[in-house]
């Protein structure tokens, strides 16, 4: 499901930015005033005070039994490959879960407050599940896990679209008021937080490619869904420095080899999201920049220049040289410090990779490739694997991500550690990867040769 909305990619990202009509702005230049270093920005967590070594998952994707948000009447009318179920069944084992995050070395824990569970009808509030998440995150404090919490991973209550869903004027007071509760709740505790995931995946499949709940295929709607997104965040990051004293604010956004093969002079294809709030607001500029660091979601290579052939999951092209350059990229173009939300590689239902990678060796070779940022200079606050554990990847259950397998679809619950459980724990002590935990765990012999043809034939057109 996923690797059609990726892949698809470049033709609906064109869609998108002449929708918006917002690509054109320019990236930002020089460093962004008012921005924290990455030593203040690590600073307010407590036990992340750090580099954040941690693992991530969303609540939908790893809770299991939400019925209140847009996925159960899309899941519902048969429009996934797997029904949902329990998920992962992280309501319940998310204790032992962080145990396990714990026992990889990890001092970070990335997952959303469920805003569906919260507020299951509008207006509502569901005391019950505030005070699971009130346990879930005293959990996390007490294991030495700083929280990162989403506000908003590709599910929200149902309710919203009965009241004209994400592309109509209620969308932003609506998930204001959430944002406010959860400040008010959780804002003792936890200080980092993600708006909203990957804005641009979230319209490209759930309002443009029809692949995501709730399954719309509206140019016009996602012209609204845009501007929403980017009020929503300013909102939401007004309120969270409001209410939540020294806490930092981003939105992870899904980012790839940023070498759009469709390119628009002076259109910026990839980054309407960013450009309108990691610098000042172009309505108001008095606004300033609404992003304290940048959030980005790592994983291959997906701006193929035909998009018509759409691999799955598990063949999504590995390219740990372009993890390097959208690092750089990205600080060269925002001068905000980055943390890594959410790097991971798929297997179909655990079978080995045709291309070779294993998940351990795809870890080593991405950390690797993100100390070759460092050292230029990109101040990184910290690096997550997607995921803890298989869980629902939107639609399916056959891509698995999991640094422990779970059967969910067979009903076994029971966390079976992959190979990468060794390989991220050996990085995590070491503080990194070293040349012999390199050795440990190589690329296949085949896995850098695409890429670096792919790199060549990109240098040779810059
Ligand atoms: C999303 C996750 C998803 C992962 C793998 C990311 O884009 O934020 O929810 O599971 O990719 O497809």
């Amino acid at each position: 499901m996923a690797s059609v909305n990726k892949l698809s990619r470049s033709i609906a990202l064109l869609l998108v930015a002449l929708l918006a009509g917002c690509g054109a702005l320019p990236g930002l230049p020089g460093s962004a005033s008012g921005t924290l270093s990455a030593q203040e920005a690590a600073g307010p967590d407590g036990a992340g005070s750090g580099f954040l070594w941690g693992v991530s998952t969303a609540g939908y994707q790893y809770e299991g039994g939400d019925v209140s948000n847009q996925w159960y009447p899309f899941v519902q009318a048969g429009r996934t490959a797997d029904s949902y179920g329990i998920a992962a069944d992280g309501w319940n084992r998310y204790p032992s879960d962080m145990q396990l995050a714990r026992g990889l070395g990890c001092n970070a824990w990335r997952t959303s407050i469920e805003w569906s569970r919260i507020e299951p009808v509008e207006g509502v509030i569901d005391q019950a599940a505030l005070a699971h998440y009130h346990q879930e995150i005293d959990t996390m404090v007490a294991d030495g896990l700083t929280p990162v919490i989403t506000l908003m991973h590709f599910s929200y209550p149902a309710w919203l679209d009965q009241e004209g869903g994400w592309q109509g004027p209620h969308a932003v007071d609506a998930y204001a008021k959430f944002v406010t509760l959860v400040a008010r709740e959780f804002g003792g505790q936890v200080k980092t937080y993600l708006t909203i995931n990957e804005p641009t995946t979230f319209i490209l499949s759930s309002y443009l490619g029809g692949v995501f709940a709730p399954g719309y295929r509206n140019p016009l709607a996602a012209h609204a869904v845009m501007n929403n997104l980017v009020a929503a965040h300013r909102r939401a990051y007004a309120i969270l420095h409001q209410v939540v004293p020294g806490c930092r604010v981003s939105a992870n956004e899904y980012v790839a080899d940023y070498h759009t093969p469709i390119s628009i002079p002076g259109i910026d294809l990839e980054d309407w999201f960013l450009n309108q709030v990691a610098q000042p607001d172009p309505a108001n500029p008095s606004a300033g920049p609404a992003m304290d660091f940048l959030a980005l979601d790592y994983y291959c290579r997906v701006n193929v220049s035909v998009p018509l052939h759409l691999p799955a999951d598990w063949a999504w092209p590995v390219d740990p040289r372009g993890f390097t350059d959208a690092l750089e990229h990205y600080w060269q173009k925002y001068h905000l410090p980055i943390l890594v939300a959410e790097n991971g590689m798929a297997t179909d239902d655990g079978a080995p990779r045709a291309d070779g990678w294993t998940r351990s060796a795809y870890i080593v070779a991405h950390v690797k490739a993100m100390q070759q940022a460092q050292a230029t200079g990109v101040p990184v606050l910290g690096y997550f694997v997607w995921s803890i554990t298989d869980n629902y990847e939107w639609g399916s259950y056959a891509p698995r991500f999991g640094l422990y397998r779970v059967e969910c679809k067979q009903g076994d619950y029971t966390r079976y550690p992959t190979d990468s459980v060794d390989a991220y724990r050996s990085i995590i002590a070491a503080g990194g990867v070293t040349p012999a935990i390199e050795a440990s765990y190589p690329p296949p012999a085949s896995g850098s040769l695409l890429p670096r043809l792919w790199h060549t034939l990109q240098t040779l057109g810059r």
